[in-house]
């Protein structure tokens, strides 16, 4: 269970987008099941959405190279650590090398951290949709199979 920024949204793909560090245990957990389920909640329209999928992992590919144009300034230091996110520190550190610190605004422009940068890519396939009312909760159940949707209203 991790916090990810959404990076994009794809309604007419079914996709969900975010990035990580390809050297980080959940690209591992990821990639051992082909699987990812993405947990949302609006709190002022207190609707909650569990999504479930296939995922992919890109890196090194034209996908992962697409979306790391996007990565600008300090947010490319994020694919920067020497060790591998989770490795044993001495003292509280971002984990950059004292090298690449002292190259820190050209860092931000550089290419850097593009080996370590992976899109994780998930697919669509079920949404379990809930809303909160003072009147009665009410939930939704979406399924997608062979293209085709199947959607039901459930007991909240
Ligand atoms: C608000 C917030 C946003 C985060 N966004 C990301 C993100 O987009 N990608 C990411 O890999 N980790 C992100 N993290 C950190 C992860 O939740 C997690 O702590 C970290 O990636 C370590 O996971 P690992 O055990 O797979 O290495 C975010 C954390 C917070 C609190």
């Amino acid at each position: 269970m991790r916090t990810v920024i959404l990076r994009q949204a794809d309604a007419d793909g079914r996709q969900l987008i975010c990035y990580a560090d390809l050297r980080s245990p959940k690209i591992g957990e990821i990639k051992a099941c082909g699987r990812a389920q993405w947990l949302f909640y609006h709190p002022r329209k207190m609707v909650q959405v569990r999504i479930s999928g296939r995922v992919t992992v890109h890196s090194g590919d034209a996908t992962a190279e697409a979306f790391w144009k996007r990565v600008k300034g300090l947010s490319r230091l994020n694919y920067c650590a020497e060790q591998p996110p989770g490795s044993p520190l001495d003292q509280p550190s971002a984990g950059l090398s004292a090298r690449l610190l002292k190259d820190l605004p050209n860092l931000m422009d550089s290419n850097a951290g593009r080996d370590h940068f992976a899109v994780i890519i998930g697919r669509v396939e079920t949404i379990d949709w809930l809303r909160l009312r003072p009147s009665g909760n009410v939930r939704a159940r979406f399924q997608w199979e062979d293209g085709h949707l199947q959607a039901s209203w459930v007991v909240p």
